[in-house]
């Protein structure tokens, strides 16, 4: 199996969990399903909310905790956000998330998927997005699956993300 290299980042400030979304989400292919693992409070929503922002989505975008599944369909792509953080075991298998990866019933676009620890089958190539608090910001690691999200990855510079310090 081939191998990629991860990409590791400091993310300083909420403003930068803000910044790396954007950049993802103003490049990320349709298909893209970003598994976003971390604890509680590390980022995730605040990364998704970036990448909504990325996609040109004008709605503001809340933690799916409740409705599970958010679609929000005015941006560049198709955006599904998704929390898995109250359900686990079957209950996780019955939400079908499949259907937003696999092409049949949803247009392609970006999924991405909160608590995805708890998911029991994951998606093909999937981008997963590890983050954890570190000096009171936050660090991430990006593993890309695929040739394109590595080659992608390769041009995240921690200078794209640079945002006024506050
Ligand atoms: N890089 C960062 N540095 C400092 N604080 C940050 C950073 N990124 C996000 N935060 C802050 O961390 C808090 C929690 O963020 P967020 O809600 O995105 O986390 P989460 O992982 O989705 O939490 P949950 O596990 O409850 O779903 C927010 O107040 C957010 O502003
Ligand atoms: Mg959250």
């Amino acid at each position: 199996m081939v191998t990629f290299a991860p990409q590791s980042l400091s993310l300083h400030q909420t403003e930068s969990t803000l910044a790396l979304g954007r950049w993802l989400g103003e490049r990320l292919t349709a298909g893209t399903v970003l598994l976003l693992q971390g604890d509680l409070g590390s980022g995730k929503t605040t990364l998704a909310k970036g990448l909504g922002q990325g996609l040109g989505i004008t709605e503001d975008i809340d933690s799916p905790t409740f409705t599970l599944i958010s679609e929000y369909l005015g941006g560049r792509l198709p955006f599904y956000h998704v929390d898995l953080y109250r359900l686990e075991g079957k209950a996780v298998d019955n939400l079908y998330l499949e259907t937003y990866w696999d092409g049949l019933e949803f247009p392609p676009g970006i999924v991405a998927i909160e608590w995805a620890e708890r998911l029991r089958h994951l998606p093909p190539a999937p981008l997963r997005v590890a983050l954890t608090h570190r000096d009171g910001g936050r660090h991430v690691v990006l593993a890309p699956a695929d040739v394109t999200q590595a080659t992608l990855l390769e041009t995240l510079t921690p200078d794209a993300l640079l945002v006024d310090e506050v």
